[in-house]
């Protein structure tokens, strides 16, 4: 019998990962952390690879990608030899919290909802400013709680959100983690939810042919595999998106210099 798959299996599976804010949001991030032509940069818990490859094929720069998951790994690998910058984009299977890097490496290291996952934030903040130089910058795009407390109907679906149990902060949290990081010339920005920039935001980083692509692979996928039925199925009943989420669900982009 076939492991019971969870939500980043599958997303591995169809290569299709996001993070709230989209292609916006990545281009924030590159401008905030001062990424152009000549620096190294560090994408932790970059799912299917997009912002990697994106990375080194708009500005020019060379790019480690890590992820937890090797699927994940093996799906950006591929995206990169299919845009063309596999000489630029190098892949590695690894934790956030205990990244296989030598110290002071990396201009800057970004992350676009990956750190609401692992179990020790702080762990996994410390090791982004550890690989990264003197000078350089941290950047967070993160789920946020903006409105507090979460009615708890909310803090359960987060936490069980498709089995990736995430676990949003709020901003003062995430602006936390990065202090006592030593980071310092902290920003911080919020935004809300707009599901239809989002939707716009997913066929932006995919295009046509890449949505195409996935949306064959989860046919493909439930076709061949009854663990893989059971999910969609599961999914279906359980992921229903509260009607209140808008009020109190958001992202931020938090970063800091080391
Ligand atoms: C919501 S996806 C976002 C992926 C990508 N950053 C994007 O924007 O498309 C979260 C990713 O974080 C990875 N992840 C979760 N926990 C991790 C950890 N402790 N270390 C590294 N990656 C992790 C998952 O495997 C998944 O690919």
């Amino acid at each position: 019998m076939e492991n019971e798959p969870n939500f980043f299996d599958f997303a591995a599976e169809v290569g299709l990962t996001k993070h709230l804010g989209g292609l916006g949001a990545t281009e924030e991030l590159i401008e905030l952390c001062h990424i152009g032509e000549g620096k190294y940069v560090l994408d932790v818990g970059c799912g299917a690879g997009v912002t990697p490859s994106f990375i080194a094929k708009r500005y020019g720069c060379r790019v480690v990608g890590v992820d937890i998951s090797e699927g994940m790994i093996e799906r950006s690998e591929e995206r990169a030899k299919r845009e063309g910058v596999a000489d630029r984009v190098e892949f590695r299977v690894a934790d956030a919290q205990e990244l296989p890097f030598e110290d002071d490496l990396f201009d800057a290291v970004i992350t676009e909802s990956v750190t609401a996952f692992p179990e020790d934030k702080q762990r996994a903040v410390n090791e982004y400013v550890r690989v990264t130089k003197p000078g350089g910058y941290v950047g967070l795009s993160e789920s946020t709680w903006l409105k507090v407390p979460p009615p708890p109907e909310l803090v359960a679906w987060a936490s069980q959100d498709l089995s990736a149990n995430v676990k949003p902060l709020t901003s003062g949290d995430w602006v936390g983690l990065l202090e006592r990081a030593g980071l310092r010339e902290i920003v911080v920005r919020t935004y809300e939810i707009d599901t239809r920039k989002e939707a716009k935001g997913i066929l932006q980083r995919y295009g046509c042919r890449g949505m195409l692509g996935v949306l064959c692979r989860t046919l493909s996928l439930y076709a061949r595999s009854p663990a893989y039925r059971r999910f969609v199925k599961e999914v279906g009943e359980d992921g229903v998106t509260p009607e209140n989420l808008d009020e109190y669900f958001g992202y931020g982009i938090y970063l800091g210099r080391k």
